[in-house]
Order: C-alpha cells, then sequence, then structure tokens
C-alpha cells in the first residue's frame, strides 16, 4: 500500500563540482516503481539540481518560512520553491531544532504553512540520547507528532521522518528492532490521535546512519516505509538505499 520513500538529506554540503557529479550519479540510479525519491540539496544549488535530473527524482529544500514573502532576511518562502517547481521540503530536522532553536509549535507552523502552499513536507522528530536514556522516547517523539498534527489537516502530503538525535551522523544507527517499536508506536499515534487512514497511509522514515549495508535489513521491519539518509546520500551507495525495497 505505502510506496517505498528514499530522502538524501545533503544538509550544507555540496558545491557546484559535486552537485553536479551527484545529478549524474542520481540519473543512472533505476528507481524502482514501489519507490519515490526525494533528494535535498542546499537552497543555493536546488534550482541547479532539480534542472539536471531525470523527472522520476524530485528535489527538496531543507526548510522554510511562515511567511510567503517580505523584510525576513535570509529566508525562503514555500511559495518560493512552488515557483521554481519545487515540491518538497523537510522541516523539523534536530539541526534546526537543536542550532537554530526551531521549536514544536515554530516546526508546526512552518508545516501548516509549507501544506497550504502546496508544498510536501518530511516533517522530522526525534529524541535525545539523554531521552532515550530516560525511557521517554515515546513522550518526546508524541509531543513532537502532536505539535505538527495539530497543523496537518491532510496527512497525503506528509512524510513522517523517525530520526533519533544519537544515530545521527553517529555511525550508532538505531537497531532494526529499536526503529520498528518507535515506529509501531508513531503509527498506533496517529490511528489514535488522527485516522486510521492516516495512519494506514502515512510513510514514517526512518534515518540516522542509514548505509548500503544496514538498509536492507532496517527497511524489512513493516512499519518502515522508506530512509531519511544523511551522508550516505552523497556517496554511490545511495543507489543501494534506493534498491532496498525492489
Ligand atoms: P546521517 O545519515 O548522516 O546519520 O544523517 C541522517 C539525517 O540527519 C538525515 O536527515
Amino acid at each position: 500500500v505505502r510506496n517505498f520513500f528514499i530522502g538524501g538529506n545533503w544538509k550544507m554540503n555540496g558545491s557546484v563540482k559535486q552537485a553536479k557529479e551527484l545529478v549524474e550519479l542520481l540519473n543512472g540510479f533505476e528507481v524502482p516503481a514501489n519507490t519515490e525519491v526525494v533528494v535535498a540539496p542546499p537552497a543555493l544549488y536546488v534550482d541547479r539540481v532539480n534542472q539536471g535530473l531525470k523527472k522520476e527524482i524530485k528535489v527538496a529544500a531543507q526548510n522554510t518560512y511562515t511567511k510567503a514573502s517580505g523584510a525576513y532576511t535570509g529566508e525562503i518562502s514555500p511559495q518560493m520553491l512552488k515557483d521554481m517547481g519545487v515540491d518538497w521540503v523537510i522541516l523539523g530536522h534536530s539541526e534546526r531544532r537543536e542550532y537554530f532553536k526551531e521549536s514544536d509549535e515554530l516546526v508546526g507552523e512552518k508545516t501548516a504553512f509549507a501544506l497550504d502552499a502546496g508544498v510536501s513536507v518530511i516533517a522530522c522528530i526525534g529524541e535525545k540520547l539523554e531521552e532515550r536514556e530516560a525511557n521517554i522516547t515515546e513522550d518526546v517523539v508524541a509531543r513532537q507528532m502532536k505539535a505538527i498534527a495539530a497543523s496537518v489537516k491532510d496527512w497525503t502530503n506528509v512524510v513522517v521522518a523517525y530520526e533519533p538525535v544519537w544515530a545521527i551522523g553517529t555511525g550508532k544507527v538505531a537497531t532494526p528492532e529499536q526503529a520498528q517499536d518507535v515506529h509501531a508506536f508513531l503509527r498506533k499515534w496517529l490511528a489514535d490521535n488522527v485516522s486510521q487512514k492516516a495512519a494506514d497511509e502515512t510513510r514514517i522514515l526512518y534515518g540516522g546512519s542509514v548505509n548500503g549495508g544496514n538498509c536492507k535489513t532496517l527497511g524489512g521491519k513493516p512499519d518502515i516505509d522508506g530512509f531519511l539518509v544523511g551522508g550516505a546520500s552523497l556517496k554511490p551507495e545511495f543507489g543501494e538505499i534506493i534498491l532496498s525495497r525492489q
């Protein structure tokens, strides 16, 4: 029922040269019919990457603001993405929450505003190491989901990315069981708090040290519908990840 979804988050990485190389690499991958691929370059490179990619592969921005235009130096709007033919944005990434002090409420507002503008959202949530160790993972992700869900009327254009902060960029991937447990919790949360339809149809991605070696076992879990990939999305092994649910 749920198509597999592979997101590549380049974060603040790349150059004109590397973006060109990655576009060539991506265009060479055979994307399975059951899999959707979306890559998120830094804002400055989004258009060039979008122009270069074959049409099966979509692009995303890594952030948007809560206004269409105006005196908000440094920001971009979802309306501008639409104007450039960009249909996706990543919101609420833990790096934005941590380094740019984005609150649950702001992430919710950004989500509502992007969806209203017709931009689909990859909404990120996930607990920190100390929260996992304090056994409050479920409370944390439920709190983050609640702020997002309050902003979503139609879940068709939302993908949830569960990214435990301790697994991001650390090489410490969650075990398939750890990830599956949280994904099952999130799906039940959607069933209980939104609707059975949203629970059945919303893709829930795992992110955090996903690579060519661990993607198959993670992707074999019933509630893991794809990945949000950081480091490995800049490498040829991203091709293996795209094929992980073939
Ligand atoms: P890594 O795959 O580099 O751990 O990053 C994951 C991530 O944050 C994707 O958004």
